[in-house]
Order: C-alpha cells, then sequence, then structure tokens
C-alpha cells in the first residue's frame, strides 16, 4: 500500500538524492512544512519527474563536484518543464551550472557555521531575515556567477553567490543547508520555497494522513480478514491501530511474549493498548518455549537467530490457528499487517511494492500455507510522524514515546547465558533506570539507554558488614538521531548516582554499576 499523496490532486515534492545523507532530512522537514515528500534517486529522469507530476523538486547535496568525472548532473531540461525546483548544496550548483552560471574549483573550503550576508531586501526565500545570520555550509567549489534573470540574495566571505532565485520562473537554491539545525532560519527558507515561491499548499497534516490512511486500507482490505504481531514497539502499535481504525474487528492482533520483555511492556500491550484502540488481541505465553531454547547458549549471534526463528514458530503457529478457526466461519485471513516505515523503503531501495521485513521480525518469510497479503500502513511515514499518528489515534504517551528496543529484547542485554533468574535482575535493574531516568525528565533528551548484565562478571563488593560478590550492570545512555551513528548522553551525576544507588541496594544480585562512554562507532548500541 502506498500511503502516499492520495490527499489531494497536488503531487509531492520530489527530493532528488545526490547521495549524501542529507535527503531523508530535507523531505521530513518539507513535511514539516506541511507538504507531502518523497526522496527518488538522482538518475530519474525528467519524463519519470514529469510523470509524477511533482509539486516542486527539491534537489539535494551531495558529495561530489559538478565537475568531477562521472559527477552526476542535472538535467537542463527539468528547468523548462514548468515544475518548481530548489537547489540545496551539490543540487545548488549543479542547478547553477545546468542554468548557465559559473561554478569555480577555489581551493578553499567552507565547512561548519559560516556567516551569510543577505544582499539587498533579501529577495522572497530571504526577506526580512538578520542581515547577518549563520547557517550550515559544506562544500569546496563555490558559484562565482549566477545564470541571467535570477536575483542573487545572499553571501559569504568565500562565496559570492550564496542563494538566487527567480520567483517568476519559480526556481531558487541555497548554497548552505537549510535542512540542518545549525542553519536556524533554514526551515523557513525551505518553507517560503514551497509556499511561496512554488505556491504548494499546506495539506499534509496529522489528520490528514490519518484520514488517507485509513481510506486506503479499507479499500485494500475491504471486508476480508487480516492479522498483525504486536512487539510492543511503537510502530507495530501504530499499524495495528490504523488497521483497527479501518476495519475494526476484522484485525486480530498477535502479541508472543518471549519471556526478554522489560517491567510492564506485556501489561503495556494487553491493557493499555487494548483500551486505547480495542483491538482483537490474542497473547501467547512463549516463555518457557523460548527460555528452553536459549538454555546454554552464550553467543550473541546465536541467540538472534534463535530468537528470531522461535518468534516465527510460534507467530506461524498462532496464525494457523487463528485461520483455521475463521476458516471454518468461512473468512480466510488474507493480510498481514506489518510496521514498515519510509526510510526502509527508501533504504531498501524500495519505491512501492517492494516490502522491507525486518530479519528480527520476519514473518514475511512465511511458509507456503501461509501466504499473506501486506498491509503496510506506514510504508510512506518517517518516525515522527508514525508517533503523531499514535497520539491523534488516541494511543498512550508511554506507548508513543517507547524508546527503541531491540526485537531480541533483553536476550542480547545479558553477557551470557539468558536464564530466568538473571531475566528478573536485570528487569529490575533496567526498570530503576528509566524510572529515573523519566523522573529526571530526561526521557526526550536520550535516544535509548540498555541497561546491560555482565551476568559472566564477577566484582568483589561490601555491604553492611559483609563482602558480596556480585554482578555488575552497565548503563549506555546514548544520543542519536537515527541510530546509525550515536554518542553516550553526558546524564547529570545526581540522576547518575540515584540510579546507582537504588540498583545497588534494591537489586540484591548487582552490586555495582558501571557507565559505558564510548560512542558508535566506534561501539555498538547495544552490547550484542
Ligand atoms: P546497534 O546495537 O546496532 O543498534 O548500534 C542500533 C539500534 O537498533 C536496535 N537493535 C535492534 N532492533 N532488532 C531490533 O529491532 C535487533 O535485532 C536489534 N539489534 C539492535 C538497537 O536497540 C538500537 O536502537
Amino acid at each position: 500500500m502506498s500511503g502516499s499523496a492520495s490527499n489531494s490532486a497536488q503531487g509531492p515534492v520530489l527530493v532528488v538524492d545526490y547521495g549524501a545523507q542529507y535527503a531523508q532530512l530535507i523531505a521530513r522537514r518539507v513535511r514539516e512544512a506541511q507538504v507531502y515528500s518523497e526522496v527518488v534517486p538522482h538518475d530519474i529522469s525528467v519524463e519519470e519527474i514529469k510523470h509524477r507530476n511533482p509539486a516542486a523538486v527539491v534537489l539535494s547535496g551531495g558529495p561530489s563536484s559538478v565537475y568531477a568525472d562521472g559527477a552526476p548532473q542535472v538535467d537542463p531540461a527539468l528547468f523548462s518543464a514548468g515544475v518548481p525546483v530548489f537547489g540545496i548544496c551539490y543540487g545548488f550548483q549543479a542547478m547553477i551550472s545546468a542554468l548557465g552560471g559559473a561554478v569555480e574549483h577555489t581551493g578553499t573550503r567552507e565547512y561548519g557555521r559560516t556567516e551569510l550576508e543577505i544582499s539587498g531586501d533579501g529577495g522572497t526565500l530571504h526577506a526580512e531575515m538578520p542581515g547577518h545570520h549563520p547557517v550550515w555550509m559544506s562544500h569546496g567549489d563555490s558559484v562565482s556567477k549566477a545564470p541571467e534573470g535570477f536575483e542573487v540574495t545572499a553571501s559569504t566571505k568565500d562565496t559570492p553567490v550564496a542563494a538566487f532565485e527567480s520567483v517568476e520562473r519559480q526556481l531558487a537554491g541555497v548554497q548552505y543547508h537549510p535542512e540542518v539545525v545549525h542553519s536556524p532560519h533554514g526551515q523557513e527558507v525551505l518553507r517560503r520555497f514551497l509556499h511561496d515561491i512554488a505556491k504548494v499548499r499546506p495539506q499534509w497534516t496529522t489528520s490528514s494522513i490519518v484520514d488517507d490512511t485509513v481510506a486506503a486500507i479499507r479499500e485494500q482490505i475491504g471486508d476480508r480478514r487480516a492479522i498483525c504481531a504486536l512487539s510492543g514497539g511503537v510502530d507495530s502499535a501504530v499499524a495495528a491501530a490504523l488497521v483497527q481504525r479501518a476495519i475494526g474487528d476484522q484485525l486480530t492482533c498477535v502479541f508472543v511474549d518471549h519471556g526478554l520483555l522489560r517491567a510492564g511492556e506485556r501489561a503495556q500491550v494487553e491493557r493499555d493498548f487494548v483500551a486505547a484502540t480495542g483491538v482483537r488481541l490474542v497473547t501467547i505465553d512463549a516463555v518457557d518455549r523460548f527460555l528452553g531454547e536459549l538454555a546454554g547458549v552464550t553467543d550473541p549471534e546465536e541467540k538472534r537467530k534463535i530468537i528470531g526463528r522461535e518468534f516465527i514458530r510460534v507467530f506461524e503457529q498462532a496464525a494457523r490457528d487463528l485461520q483455521a478457526e475463521a476458516g471454518e466461519a468461512g473468512e480466510q485471513i488474507d493480510f498481514l499487517v506489518q510496521g514498515t516505515l519510509y526510510p526502509d523503503v527508501v533504504e531498501s531501495g524500495g519505491g512501492s511494492g517492494a516490502a522491507n521485513i525486518k530479519s528480527h521480525h520476519n514473518v514475511g518469510g512465511l511458509p507456503d500455507d501461509l501466504q499473506f497479503e501486506l498491509v503496510e500502513p506506514l510504508r510512506a511515514l518517517f518516525k515522527d510522524e508514525v508517533r503523531r499518528v499514535g497520539l491523534e489515534l488516541g494511543l498512550p504517551e508511554t506507548i508513543v514515546h517507547r524508546q527503541p528496543f531491540p526485537g531480541p529484547g533483553l536476550g542480547i542485554r545479558i553477557i551470557g547465558e539468558v536464564t530466568a533468574d538473571r531475566l528478573e535482575t536485570l528487569r529490575a535493574a533496567d526498570a530503576i533506570a528509566r524510572e529515573e531516568l523519566t523522573a529526571a525528565g530526561l526521557d526526550r533528551d536520550i535516544w535509548q539507554c540498555p541497561v546491560v548484565l555482565l551476568a559472566d562478571v564477577r566484582s568483589v563488593g561490601v555491604q553492611g558488614d559483609g563482602r558480596t560478590y556480585g554482578h555488575p550492570v552497565v548503563l549506555r545512555p546514548v544520543s542519536s538521531e537515527d541510530a546509525m551513528t550515536a554518542d553516550w548522553t553526558r546524564l547529570p551525576y545526581d540522576v547518575l548516582e540515584r540510579i546507582s544507588t537504588r540498583i545497588t541496594n534494591e537489586v540484591s544480585e548487582v552490586n555495582r554499576v558501571t557507565l559505558d562512554v564510548t560512542s558508535k562507532p566506534p561501539g555498538t548500541i547495544e552490547w550484542e
């Protein structure tokens, strides 16, 4: 399913990806201006672009020099296609060069925070902004001459042409990166291009996303039936809630309790999620089965394989049972709901169609007697949009703002064999850390904070009158935008102190609390 810009006749804004990491961020910023956007590869032809009937095109930054061999070029035909175009960084230079301006290899590089100087009245993009303000730069080549008929509206110390526009032709561009937070006026510049130059109507709102998606789900499923595996995470919860809104009791959710969950998570699904949505839920208690399979296993990859495999098996069985039940009533289950997000779709190179299934929940590889058609209501959405949709649907904050938690759960946060006792120890320590971080108001500042039990390590301690020989836990608070890179979060000492004191006092097996101060890379976020 494509939840795409069906909310109007207005096509999407296409963000052409020149290979830097910025295209997805630009697409998100465009949506923050309430305009639907999609990322497309740079080798897309002008014909294909026209075929998509875009409201506008944004050419993203990229690592190349426009004069480098094999550097992606912009077909000049784009600028007479009647489509508004905005160029950013490399896209700006490629645009200038295609329109007949001059890009020079000056030998000086501008990187990082740079002062932008507004010329004249700043044109439409920079009108009434401070005459000097900071922007984020990252380029080697510079534009020395704008093409004929364009107004130059800004410069920097090393770049005579840092912004240009022609309102009449609906073409504009900036040398800097308006999409990053280090360009404080950047979002406004992007908004002005979209609303004031390209005349795109701001229609992409949370309620329009919900309405359109619900309508699309109804159309896809009709009066047939669907199932959805709930993991307790945000994505599957919001996907299920949308499908429930669309088809009500034709959806059944399956929640597999593998025993590797954190404290309170089963109740969150069984009680809070069901109360908020009224969804039909089947819980499968598979704790003993998972622990049995994990007995004696210490290798991280082996653990992941076992957990993934057992998850599929348990889910398959549940699906078969539900199928049989539904079949008797003459109501075959045809659809499987998945919480695939837009970044997964872009990164797997898939536009429409290509199913992208995260390996740990690889319910896409189901056996022949369980062939489902996929329903992917979040396929067009970024994470922040998914959260807003969740809130709009009335899901509790505890679910919507839950921090990422790996599919294999606490199984990969116990270094050593996973046992029921160790899980209980880790669950208790983890609950304390979460409580204290929440109480300190830090939930939104950290990406996630795994607590890791070093079950194979013991150290000597002293408590009361006696020696202890207990296990250490590691706190791994990280800050991140997307989990691809991360930094360790500088938590306030008093919060660390409270966590440490409480864990060592309240969790009998743990006598030491340590802090992981490694960024990613080189460390990963999880320890296994
Ligand atoms: P790493 O440890 O690779 O983690 O830096 C990056 C992000 O992915 C999460 N993670 C997983 N999520 N299944 C998941 O659904 C997994 O097997 C898995 N392993 C890691 C991790 O929590 C972090 O957010």
